[in-house]
């Protein structure tokens, strides 16, 4: 009598389980239609520095029976969480595509990216493009551990082919390393090397087509990391100030130190300037006019620290507490003041001010940054306040910023962006309404402030005397 009460309980989890799955498993698989084909597929991919940097000039063909505007690139999950930009241009005009993020295909884990071209392409005719990526902590070391003055060798692993969505006839790739030094590559029938690039050539391949491209090279530099950085500026039209402040968290991502630190290897390393993969020396471009300068770690003050005047700018030169090797990091913040005038103007026609700020990261030593963090604290009143970039960020906000003898809180913009490369060093504007009479505000409240505070001490004194008596 039990067993078949059993066997439908049993029945009825497995179909619960059966109904959870299909629902857990929905894969939305992507068919993009192929109305494109690449005559020709011309990529370049650049390992010179940490950053892998890829273009590749397409020639397409509309094999479709209608006008066709829009074309479809994939990258594979794994590379597009490294993805830092895409930009597509024309060739011939260097016109400036359009190019958004599309769909997700969960099945074979690609993102699909949509350029969007200015203009509507006919059948059978054809259109060259240029399409730019770049990538980061796509470089692995190997062996991972090394010598303390040993040499550190990257691995690069790609997609041997393009990654297209469409037929392609014909493709060359070219890979530009910055050394001959290569211990190994993919070698493929018709694959040719000469010195420090390595040259393959491909006929006909399907959108699906991949075998992977492996390189193992030289790369006797650091391969520096900004897990984060956050830039702070402050405008005061009060003092005519700009404060600037900046934290840093930096590791190196290189090939991990193998044993002991020894001392007398690094200054021996150091007294004969061998090439190692250690960073020391470090340099900060500031403002020509930048003064009190300052520049602490977690400890304080950093007693290597140089400031070099010159006459466009000025240089903060430092060496942290400790060399570099892979796998260690360096954690500090510096700040500036420089007036307010050499960034900021007022525009009479529009009766806006304009801030720009120089640049959106300050290029450090070929370092990648993981995230940067722009905080920009205009003053109280600021209003009707707008920002242009001249490429997206992941996030940005506008809300309060809260200090003393501020009574509403001052502006505050906040922008968030992920894998920032030295591309990304392009100053940006952020410009706002500000009326003058808001310059009394904060004088007004300090002094209410205080003549609350003395109204209350003379009440107090008062009662004391009361008391007293
Ligand atoms: C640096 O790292 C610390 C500890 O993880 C973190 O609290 C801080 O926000 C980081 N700073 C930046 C600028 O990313
Ligand atoms: C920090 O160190 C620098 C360089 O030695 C020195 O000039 C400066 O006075 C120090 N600052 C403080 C606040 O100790
Ligand atoms: C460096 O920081 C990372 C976290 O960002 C941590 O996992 C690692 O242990 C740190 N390395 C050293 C040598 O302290």
């Amino acid at each position: 009598m039990k067993s078949p009460s059993l066997s439908f309980i049993v029945l009825i989890v497995l179909s619960i389980c059966l109904i959870h799955n299909t629902s857990a498993t929905t894969e939305n698989e992507i068919i993009i239609p192929q109305y494109w084909i690449n005559t020709k597929f011309i990529r370049t991919i650049d390992i010179t520095t940490a950053v892998v940097r890829e273009n590749i000039a397409i020639l397409a063909q509309n094999v479709h029976n209608e006008p066709l505007r829009e074309y479809y690139f994939p990258i594979n999950e794994n590379f597009d969480v490294h993805l830092s930009y895409i930009t597509v241009k024309e060739k011939k005009t260097s016109k400036i595509f359009n190019i958004v993020k599309a769909d997700f295909d969960s099945f074979k884990r690609i993102q699909f990216y949509k350029i969007i071209f200015d203009r509507q392409i006919d059948p059978h005719e054809k259109i060259v493009f240029i399409m730019s990526t770049a990538f980061i902590h796509m470089l692995t070391p190997y062996p991972v551990e090394i010598a303390q003055s040993g040499r550190q060798n990257l691995l690069f692993r790609g997609n041997l082919y393009g990654n297209s969505a469409y037929t392609t006839e014909q493709q060359k790739t070219t890979i530009k390393l910055s050394t001959a030094n290569v211990i190994s590559y993919t070698k493929i029938p018709g694959v040719s090397r000469n010195g420090n690039t390595i040259i393959y050539g491909f006929d006909k391949k399907k959108p699906d087509d991949y075998e992977e491209l492996l390189v193992h090279y030289e790369f006797q530099q650091a391969l520096l990391t900004i897990k984060g950085v956050r830039r702070d500026f402050e405008i005061s039209h009060w003092g005519n100030n700009l404060a600037v402040e900046e934290h840093y968290n930096l590791t190196h991502d290189g090939a991990k130190l193998k044993g002991q630190f020894s001392r007398l290897e690094y200054q021996q390393t150091v007294y004969t300037h061998h090439e190692t993969i250690m960073a020391r020396d470090f340099l900060l471009v500031l403002p020509g006019h930048a003064s009190e300068v300052y520049y602490r770690d977690e400890i304080g003050n950093v007693s290597t620290s140089r400031l070099r005047k010159e006459r466009e700018r000025t240089i903060l030169e430092f060496k942290p507490r400790y060399p570099l090797f892979g796998g260690w990091n360096y954690t500090w913040y510096y700040g500036y003041n420089v007036p307010l005038g050499d960034f900021l103007k007022y525009d009479h026609q529009t009766g806006r001010y304009i801030f720009q700020v120089s640049s959106f990261i300050d290029p450090f030593h070929n370092a990648v940054y993981d995230k940067a963090q722009i905080r920009i604290i205009l003053p109280e009143g600021a209003s009707n306040v707008k920002v242009e970039l001249p490429f997206p960020v992941n996030k940005e906000t506008h809300t309060v910023f809260k200090t003393y003898f501020d009574s509403k809180g001052r502006y505050l913009v906040v922008l968030d962006k992920y894998n920032v490369v030295q591309e990304h060093s392009s100053p940006f504007l952020v410009s706002y309404e500000y009326s003058t009479l808001e310059l009394l505000r904060k004088p007004l409240v300090a002094s209410t402030f205080f003549f609350c505070g003395f109204l209350l001490s003379m009440v107090y004194s008062r009662m004391e005397f009361r008391i007293g008596k």
